[in-house]
């Protein structure tokens, strides 16, 4: 249980601007693809987030020289001083991301041992797609004590994803970019953040086409270069921003934003009665009538996120009628709906359907964050309920979104940590 708790005085309506941080997940592949490059790397709009923190500590690690700089978001990393290509269980434990270490470690030197990965408990997440492009490229694979050992110089080749997976995309783009001749990745993931990841190596020398399609195909260099890179904004959490504005009925405005990343949940706000515009880099959300019901179902990219499911189902809480919630992606991602029925709402899981009925008001009750999406759903229906709420494991939310709780009560909401007792 984590020392402190969130605490939320519900029925502030949100008003006014904020901003969005650096995308999360692509940080999170683009800062072990700097090992690639043979020369330091600054990547800018950098989200201060636990997630980076912990790749900070892994390429330390590894012996890298890296300078954080969380007030400018910036971090330099000087890769010619690893030594070691090993990340031991204890930090590939903290989270999932860790297993782009195999694929930049594998691609730069030939040899990666990385711990099993971590990660929110939202299903069985296995890595056999990661594994498969690595073997499929040349790579030998041992696992032992909860790692995974991979070994071999690697050589160009066609490999065809079982099914579409982030993860496994990046990954594998980051063992192919230096490995001898080309490689095709077909039924590939067209996440803004895989987009994001080829266009960094790119810029450090890669030479990488179609990424954003189902089919990137990947020319092998010798080295990669380093440079400057400024990564995107975070999708998700501009998607939680805007339903959290939608969801206390506000009137928002949220800078530095790519709106087009956006389309598939402003088209379901829309549709609730939610008024979505946007231009240049700028989105706003008002409420303008009550909230209509919606039938939802997850999908890849340009699909609506999983990501944003967990959100939007607090929305639908209160919808003014039977909403329908249908989570492709992922096995396990209703837990926070066990811990909304505490609050007053009604809903019914049946395997991979969640069925939501409208209530006129959620209450706010003590909660418990299960996974970071999750957490950041029981924000959204304190922020609804009527009373306090108490939110408590939070930290969850910290591994994803930068300083939430401050961007919310700028925009009006009653929300502060207090010590768990
Ligand atoms: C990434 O996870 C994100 N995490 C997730 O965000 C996101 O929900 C997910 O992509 C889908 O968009 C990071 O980027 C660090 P997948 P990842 O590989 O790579 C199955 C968040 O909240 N699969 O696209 O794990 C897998 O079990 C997190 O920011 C295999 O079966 O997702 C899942 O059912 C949560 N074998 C589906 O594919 C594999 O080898 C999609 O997984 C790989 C995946």
């Amino acid at each position: 249980m984590d020392r402190y708790k969130l605490v939320i005085r519900g029925e502030q309506p949100l008003n006014g601007d904020t901003y969005v941080s650096g995308g999360k997940n692509t940080s999170l592949a683009v800062i072990p693809a700097t090992l690639l490059c043979e020369e330091p790397c600054i990547i800018e709009n950098l989200p201060d987030i636990e997630d980076v923190r912990v790749l900070h500590r892994i390429l330390l690690e590894l012996g890298a020289k890296v300078d954080f700089n969380t007030a400018e978001k910036r971090m330099t990393i000087d890769p010619r001083s690893v030594k070691s290509a090993t990340v031991p269980f204890q930090y590939s434990q903290m989270m999932r991301a860790s297993y782009y270490f195999m694929g930049a470690l594998l691609g730069r030197y030939g040899t990666a041992d990385v711990g099993y990965p971590g990660g929110c408990d939202i299903g069985s997440r296995p890595i056999d797609q990661h594994i498969k492009g690595f073997s499929a490229l040349g790579s030998e694979i041992s696992e032992y004590n909860g790692m995974m050992g991979l070994k071999g110089s690697l050589t160009g080749t066609i490999i065809n994803f079982d099914m579409v997976t982030v993860g496994a995309t990046i990954n594998v783009m980051l063992a192919a970019v230096r490995a001898r001749g080309n490689t095709v990745l077909t039924n590939a993931a067209r996440e803004p953040h895989v987009v994001d990841v080829a266009n960094f190596l790119n810029s450090m020398g890669a030479k990488i086409k179609g990424a954003g399609t189902d089919t990137i195909r990947i020319r092998g260099v010798e080295h990669l270069h380093g440079g400057t890179y400024t990564v995107i904004p975070d999708q998700i959490e501009t998607g939680t921003l805007m339903i959290a504005a939608a969801a206390t009925r506000g009137d928002v405005a949220i800078h530095g934003t790519i709106p087009t990343h956006m389309e598939a949940l402003s088209a379901k706000l829309l549709e609730m009665g939610v008024s979505v515009s946007s231009q240049d880099d700028v989105i706003w959300v008002r409420i303008r009538r009550g909230h209509r019901p919606i039938r939802l179902s997850t999908q890849e990219y340009p699909g609506f996120p999983t990501d944003l499911q967990q959100p939007m189902s607090a929305l639908l809480t209160r919808a003014g009628g039977h909403s329908e919630v249908i989570e492709n992606i992922f096995d396990n991602r209703f837990k926070h709906l066990d811990e909304m029925r505490r609050m007053g709402a009604k809903v019914i899981i049946s395997g991979k359907t969640a069925y939501i009925e409208g209530v006129p008001q959620l209450r706010g009750a003590p909660v418990t964050a299960t996974d970071l999406r999750g957490g950041a759903a029981l924000v959204i229906a304190g922020l609804m309920a009527s009373g306090m709420t108490e939110i408590f494991n939070p930290g969850f939310i910290a591994r994803g979104y930068e300083r939430l709780e401050d961007k919310l009560s700028s925009l009006g909401a009653d929300i502060h940590r207090e010590a768990a007792e």
